[in-house]
């Protein structure tokens, strides 16, 4: 089966209107995506949504959010709806991003709700895990994994799968201008896709994108696009700028 190749820039909290409109205008014609099965999709703050859905629009970008929450509506201060997306034109949304687990305390449980919700409002998880150094240097890291996996997907319905993506994000690596090796990352992505085969069987395994996210850059990117288990990357620093980020998309003019 072959599975989309996916690129991701996730903005975190940064950017203005002004900026967003610049960003669009300056990556749109460097793009050169001619493979049908290749997805662009830009993860904004809430605040850029519209913006950002109204400027991509006839292109191949899909906008989307890095959170919600996992009700449909009420007294929650501050949170964003799975519905309020949807009707602002969002496609995708970012679940259980090691920055919201870590610094908002997100539990898996709390991730597998969300999933949930996404699922029934029609908008494509992106679910992250990851492990932290220390679980790394202590032998940990799968059983980490496989413990965020289970907690988070347990249970849920197998249509989810058809539209879910699983980032691989080692704490790490995140922000710190140290990627994972190839290696090290097709290594734990072949981990992932085994335990989704174990646990869900081969269609899911083989059905279900992997994507990598830490320290990516156009350097790197062609290196992690060849390895087998890598079907696409989270971009968080080099998706700032229109220019990097459009290098890592068209890697394959690099090789
Ligand atoms: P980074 O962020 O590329 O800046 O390391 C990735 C992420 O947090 O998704």
């Amino acid at each position: 089966m072959t599975r989309p190749s996916i690129f991701v820039a996730n903005w975190k909290m940064y950017k203005t209107l002004d900026q967003t409109k610049a960003f669009f205008e300056e990556l749109l014609p460097l793009l050169q995506i001619d493979d049908p099965s290749t997805k662009l999709l830009v993860a904004v703050p809430f605040t850029l949504l519209a913006l950002a859905v109204e400027l991509t629009q006839g292109s191949p970008i899909l906008i989307g959010a890095q959170n919600m929450n996992d009700a449909t509506e009420g007294a929650f201060t501050g949170e964003i709806a799975a519905s309020m997306l949807q009707e602002v034109g969002c496609r995708f949304v970012l679940l259980g991003h090691s920055e919201r687990r870590r610094l908002f305390g997100e539990t898996d449980e709390f991730i597998r709700r969300k999933l949930l919700r996404a699922h029934a409002s029609r908008l494509q998880p992106i679910l992250c895990v990851g492990e932290t150094l220390e679980e790394r240097d202590g032998g940990q890291t799968e059983e980490r994994l496989s413990t965020q996996i289970n907690d988070c997907l347990e249970g849920v319905p197998k249509e989810l799968f058809d539209s879910l993506s699983i980032a691989y994000e080692p704490i790490w690596a995140i922000g710190t201008g140290h990627c994972a090796t190839p290696q090290i990352a097709q290594e734990t992505h072949l981990f992932c896709r085994d335990y989704l085969r174990q646990h869900w069987g081969n269609q899911v395994a083989d059905k279900v994108p992997l994507l990598y996210g830490g320290s990516v850059n156009p350097a790197i990117a062609p290196e992690l696009m060849a390895q087998a288990d890598i079907d696409g990357l989270l971009v968080g620093g080099a998706s700032l700028k229109a220019t990097s980020f459009a290098k890592i998309v068209n890697w394959r003019s690099a090789v």
